[in-house]
Formats: C-alpha cells, structure tokens, sequence
C-alpha cells in the first residue's frame, strides 16, 4: 500500500508492506534519489531486522550488512536519545565517506527514527533521509511528519528540527519481535488516531482488533491470521492518512490544527512523570490521558455522554487503566506541577484537545485548575 504527502513543500511517499523483502525493491526502484552511499541506523534491538534486510540486497547487492557503506548499532531505549549518540550517527557517517548526496536510512522505533532523521538534516546542511520504522507507534506516529530530535538537559525532544523523510517503507513482519508493551504504546496512538477521525468507522475497526490483542499468544494471533493482519495493516494505513492530512496543513505547527494529535498526551506526559518516567507504558499514560480528556470534554459540553463511553468504553477493552484517580497517582501536586509546566503551553495558556461529535477541539485553557483536579481525582467537576 502506498501513500503520499508533502509536509512543507517536501514530498513524503509512504509503503505500508507485509514482508521485509518487500523494501529492496522499493530502495533499489529509484537509484536516481536513494542511490548515494548509504548509512545504516538501527539498535540494539533491530539490527537483526537490518541484517535480514541487508541480506535481501537492500541496501546494495548480497553483502553482509557491516559492508553497506556504514553502519551505526545504537543501545536501545529513550535513554539512548540523547547528543552522544546523534554524534555517533554523524561520526559514522563521516567515516563511511558519506556527502550530501549519502543516505541515512534508519531502522528501529521511534528513537532510532527520530534521531536518524535529525542527523541527517544537520549533516552536511541535509543529507538524504529514508526510514523504515519498525514499532506500531513508529508506523502510525512517529515516522510521519518530519519531527526530528533528541532530548537534552533532562527534556524530552528539546533539541530537532522539521526534516520530512521523502521515503518511509512500514514492513509489517518486522512488528513479530515487538515485546507487548511496544503494542500496548502503538495500539494507544491508533486509537488516538481514531478518536481524531471524523467518522465512527476508524474507531470500530480498531475495535475489533481487540480480540487478537487480548489473546495469550499475540502477536501471532494477529500476524498470522491472514483477516486480521490486513485489517492491523489497513488500520495502519488509516492512521497514516489522518496523520499525514493533518500534519500537511500545519508542517510547523503554527497553528493549532496539529496540536489534535496531542490527544491525551498532555493528561499523559504528566501522569508518566509523577508516578516516574518507565513506570508506565507511554500507552497507558496516553489512554488514561484520553479517558481523562473525555472527561473534560463533558465538563466543558465538548463531548457528548455517548461519545465519551464509546471511546472510555474501547480503551478499558483493550485492557488500559481509565479510572481516575489513577492507582499509581499518589501525588497529585506533583502531578499538577508537571501539568503546568507542559513545553506546548502558549501565552501561559494549556492546550487540552477533547474529543467532540465529530473529530476533536482544540480548548485553551487558563485558571481551571479547580476543575482540572477534580478530572484526575474522578470528581464530578
Ligand atoms: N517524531 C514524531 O513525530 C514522534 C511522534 C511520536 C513519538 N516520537 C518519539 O518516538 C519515541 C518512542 O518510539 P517507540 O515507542 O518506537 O520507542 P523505541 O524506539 O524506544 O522502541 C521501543 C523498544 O522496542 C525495541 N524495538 C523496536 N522495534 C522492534 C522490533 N521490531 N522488535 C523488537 N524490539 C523492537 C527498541 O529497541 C526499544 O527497546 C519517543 O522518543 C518519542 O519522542 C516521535
């Protein structure tokens, strides 16, 4: 399946593919953009995945995938997004001889993606740039919309750039490895996703992935289910196309329409920092934050009752904690700190997205505090 944009005046073409054989032929197809030297990025964790698509010829000929030119194995997890390793991706890069004309092409999740893609624009002025991302939340998120970056002083993605990569290839069979609380993140920003599209039609298709999800022997109650791993690979494409839509209408976010795939996240950073960062998968985080965003949005008239259960209905299915106060939530101050100090606040204002009849609303918000606490502690408000 093949999608395309232009986020800012740059083309972004899309391949949502079942096998990881499928990318050499769309690397190899345009020699013309794809052909300089080229960098493999990946992890700990992918490199298995880099190596099988190395062997397939990928990235130049039959050869073992330390002869592709250069090749950078990074350490694994949001603690390895930081300078040190971007400095490696650019050193490696350096070594290998690559020049503007290089590709990066990185191979992972979205730490690896993010930082590939922010590499590659500082280097040399902009180098080429491809990803393959290889978690549900790099398919559906991360990997589309040109945000790069690493985090520094302590502050998640504090330093990036806008750099759209031209060619995403999404391979499917990669997502067998994936340990489940990768899925729970991925299936978290679907349905996000879902909640922002206009329709009802999204949301109850992700819905009845929730089966496969819940079963003991997920992921290959999905992978392997022929039905289901191209409904999982049409939810896929979905999620792209909303994401991509909303993203070409705001590259840089100036405005506020891509502030809607913030959709829980401002309720769930902050619950992921005050119970502590790793304690709780980003997914669950997002979707309490999604449940508690329903809650807002009734508070405030945005969300009708129907829709608001609809959509707390489908998380708890999925099995995500949704009640509030959160089990974990011992400290709500801490709590409201994090909240407040939120990097998207604008002219001192929060930025809460809540679902509406249709889609999701953008609401400013200043002096709620009040109601805010009675939201997480579960109190009418
Ligand atoms: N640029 C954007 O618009 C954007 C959007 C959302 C999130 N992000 C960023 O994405 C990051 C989170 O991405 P993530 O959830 O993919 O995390 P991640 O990259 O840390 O991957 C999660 C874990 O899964 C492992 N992994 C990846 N693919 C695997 C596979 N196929 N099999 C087995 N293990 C595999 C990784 O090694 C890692 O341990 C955050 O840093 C966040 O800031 C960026």
């Amino acid at each position: 399946m093949n999608l395309a944009f232009t986020f800012g005046g740059v083309s972004s073409e899309i391949y949502i593919e079942e096998s990881l054989h499928d990318i050499r032929a769309i690397i190899n197809a345009d020699g013309g953009a794809f052909g300089g030297a080229r960098l493999l990025v990946c992890d700990e964790n992918t490199a298995g995945i880099a190596n099988r698509i190395a062997a397939s010829g990928a990235f130049g000929g039959d050869q073992a995938m330390s002869q592709t030119g250069g090749l950078c194995v990074l350490p694994a997890g949001e603690s390895a997004k930081n300078w040190t390793n971007v400095e490696k991706i650019l050193k490696t890069a350096r070594d290998a001889g690559l020049g503007r004309d290089g590709v990066f092409i990185g191979v992972g999740g979205g730490v690896i993606t993010d930082m590939t893609a922010f590499a590659a624009s500082v280097y040399m002025r902009g180098a080429k740039l491809a990803l393959i991302p290889t978690t549900l939340l790099g398919m559906v998120d991360a990997a589309v919309g040109g945000k790069t970056g690493f985090d520094l002083f302590g502050i998640k993605n504090f330093i990036g750039t806008f750099y759209p990569s031209p060619l995403i290839i999404m391979p499917l069979e990669s997502l067998s490895t994936l340990p489940i609380r990768e899925w729970r993140s991925g299936f978290a920003e679907l349905l996000k996703t879902a909640v922002l599209d206009d329709s009802d039609d999204f949301l109850d298709r992700v819905g009845r992935l929730k089966d496969a999800f819940s079963s003991p022997d997920f992921p290959a109650s999905m992978l392997q289910d022929s039905v289901l791993r191209k409904e999982l690979l049409a939810c896929i494409a979905r999620s792209v196309e909303i994401k991509g839509r909303i993203v070409e209408e705001d590259p840089g976010e100036m405005g506020t329409r891509r502030r809607l795939l913030n959709l829980g996240h401002t309720f769930g950073h902050a619950l992921e920092s005050s119970v502590g960062l790793g304690i709780l998968a980003h997914g669950e985080a997002v979707a309490w934050g999604i449940a508690r965003a329903c809650d807002l949005g009734r508070a405030l008239g945005a969300t009708g009752r129907d829709r608001a259960e609809k959509i707390t209905g489908l998380l708890d299915s999925f099995g995500y904690e949704t009640r509030a106060p959160h089990p974990r939530l011992k400290e709500t101050g801490r709590f409201m700190d994090a909240l407040f100090n939120d990097k998207k606040k604008k002219a001192g204002k929060l930025a809460f997205i809540v679902p509406e009849q249709r889609g999701c609303g953008v609401i400013f918000i200043e002096k709620t505090i009040e109601r805010i606490l009675h939201i997480i502690n579960g109190e009418d408000a």
